[in-house]
């Protein structure tokens, strides 16, 4: 089975990589670092001749809600339409718990995504999953004396089952929108900062910040944990730091 991974050198893309050779198959990378661009759509048509299904795991670097939904529907709509065009027979999104319920900009743009994979004649299967346990080394990406951490209550999940899980639904049917996946325990997102700093050695305070209004409610007050049963991943936040930091 040929699997092209659209974002497959980002973080948690390079995971899906690896799982689909783990499995005996081949992947194929569609990122703009290797000349496909699922924006301006260069190199598509050509990187999905005998593509079998594509995993979306693209991802745009923006708070702003017009960026998001700016990059996330152009994206959704060339990868869809070239799939069509190449005959792929499954398109598996990675979506976000809670973006249907906290009206977050950068959540809205993977509303729209979800919508169009709804509304796709390429059979599509949709997985949302809570924060990765990376996202808290995320949040300290922009540097500085003080991190400040937005109040989320999470239930972080390795990005490494999650791959595993995409890759899996990948080889597959289609089935829509699937049960979310968590990871196993319920954190505060300012305490994971904290840890992982503790973890590397570093002094810099860690500040927990209320984003402004209902979405920042809806975030610090369990809008992003999951609400029904669905696959959990197994590895726990410290045995990532663990892992991480060793
Ligand atoms: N972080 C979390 O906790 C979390 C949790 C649940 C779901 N998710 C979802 O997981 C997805 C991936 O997140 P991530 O943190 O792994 O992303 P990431 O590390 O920022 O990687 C983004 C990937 O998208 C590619 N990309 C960006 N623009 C592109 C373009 N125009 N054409 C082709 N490729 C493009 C990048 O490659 P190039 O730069 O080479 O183009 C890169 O491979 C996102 O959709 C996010 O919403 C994240």
């Amino acid at each position: 089975m040929r699997v092209a991974v659209a974002g497959g050198t980002g973080l948690i893309g390079r995971m899906v990589c690896d799982a689909v050779a783990a499995g005996g198959d081949e992947a194929v990378v569609l990122a703009r670092s290797v000349g496909v661009d699922v924006v301006g759509g260069d190199g598509l048509d050509a990187a999905l001749v005998g593509v079998d299904a594509v995993i979306d795991v693209t991802n745009v670097t923006t708070l702003k809600r017009s960026e998001s939904i700016a990059f996330f529907e152009t994206a959704t709509r060339n990868l869809l339409a070239a799939e069509e065009r190449a005959g792929v027979a499954h398109h598996v999104l990675l979506s976000i718990v809670g973006v249907d319920r906290v009206d977050w900009g950068y959540y809205a743009g993977k509303v729209r995504q979800e919508e169009l994979c709804a509304a796709s004649s390429v059979p599509t299967t949709v997985l949302r999953a809570t924060q990765f346990h990376e996202f808290a080394d995320q949040m300290l990406a922009r540097g500085g004396p003080v991190a400040m951490v937005p109040r989320m209550r999470s239930q972080p999940v390795a990005a490494r089952e999650v791959a595993a899980e995409l890759v899996r639904l990948a080889r597959g049917e289609a089935r829509g929108l699937v049960p979310e996946m968590a990871g196993p325990e319920v954190l505060e997102m300012p305490d994971m900062v904290r840890r992982l700093l503790r973890a590397r050695g570093r002094r810099t305070p860690a500040i927990g910040i209320r984003l402004p209004g209902a979405a920042g409610k809806g975030m610090a007050h369990g809008g992003l944990l999951p609400e029904h049963d669905g696959p959990r991943g197994r590895e726990t936040f410290a045995q990532w730091l663990t892992a991480a930091s060793s």
